[in-house]
């Protein structure tokens, strides 16, 4: 396993507000630079009642109503992957409070993807242009004064970064916490022993780093949690603690995604998602559609 260059400062401890979604399980933050008023916000949620087709902006207009209260000044619109558990708020939020939104430049492929799954015209791009930044592997980007480092931890997803700001990572779905293990890597372009390798490269972040989670089912009917630290995980994580092998890891892995259903909000999500978090373009009579491909999942 080669190391990695990463500018983690573990001097530098950014304040970082959680928004819990109970309906979808994620976990949203607001990440602020303790020396200035400059934030990020990283994996909004958009409330969908998918069998009604309503959205409304409930949770995302709590994080407004955070930053606009402390009178913050919003920098960046963070998406550690394209979730398939629910929509995006980014662009709602970014119509409101400015910010740059940003995902992994694996975006293109994860669209190439579903860009066929949801037949989408030629009128979808599929080169991420609908995102204000792409983000390779190691690169850095400032949220006021501190530096952020995007790293590229594929394997549930292609896209997934983790973003790793002062002494605090947000993995994305690549770890959950120690006793829910890993995310699934059973979706198209996912595959569980480059999801291996991604966690292990997330675990030799210095060992007191943060680890913030993207979700939290509480597992064992324990209360929801989402922060731990690389010396948790490497200690006690059911998938991946320290002296698991990555056939074991690949072995165990597959052998769940099997068992799992998909998520209830998969086709609204990656549909909204792959462009963005932006809806579907409205029709002449000015409403919005989604699709249901049959068969395709
Ligand atoms: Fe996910």
């Amino acid at each position: 396993m080669s190391s990695i260059p990463h500018p983690v400062d573990l001097s530098v401890k950014p304040d970082i507000t959680p928004f819990f979604d109970p309906a979808t399980n994620t976990v949203s933050y607001v990440v602020k630079d303790p020396n200035s008023s400059a934030c990020a916000v990283i994996d909004s949620v958009m409330d969908i009642d998918y069998a009604s087709g309503h959205i409304a902006p409930l949770s995302a207009d709590r994080i407004i109503g955070l930053i606009q209260e402390r009178g913050w000044h919003l920098e960046w619109l963070i998406e550690t992957h394209v979730h398939a558990d629910h929509l995006s708020a980014a662009p709602y939020i970014q119509s409101k409070l400015g910010g740059k939104i940003g995902i992994g430049d694996n975006i293109r492929v994860v669209q190439e993807t579903f860009g066929k799954i949801f037949n989408e015209g030629t009128e979808f791009q599929r080169d991420g242009s609908q995102f204000d930044r792409l983000f390779q592997d190691g690169d850095t980007y400032q949220i006021g004064g501190m530096t952020a480092f995007a790293m590229h931890t594929p394997g549930h997803t292609p896209a997934c970064m983790t973003h790793v700001i002062g002494d605090a990572a947000f993995v994305g779905d690549t770890l959950f916490m120690p006793d829910g293990g890993s995310a699934r890597a059973d979706f198209p372009g996912g595959d569980a022993r480059t999801l291996y390798r991604s966690i292990r490269r997330v675990l030799e972040l210095p060992a007191a780093t943060r680890l913030f989670m993207c979700h939290d089912y509480g597992p064992n009917g324990r209360d929801i949690r989402w922060e731990t630290t690389v010396a948790e995980q490497r200690a006690h994580n059911i998938h991946a603690r320290d002296g698991i092998t990555e056939d074991e890891f690949v072995a165990a892995r597959e052998a769940r995604d099997r068992t799992l259903d998909m998520p209830k909000l998969i086709i609204p999500s990656l549909q909204v998602n792959m462009k963005a978090g932006q809806l579907p373009s409205a029709d002449e009579s000015g409403r919005r559609f989604l699709k249901v491909p049959l068969n395709a999942l």
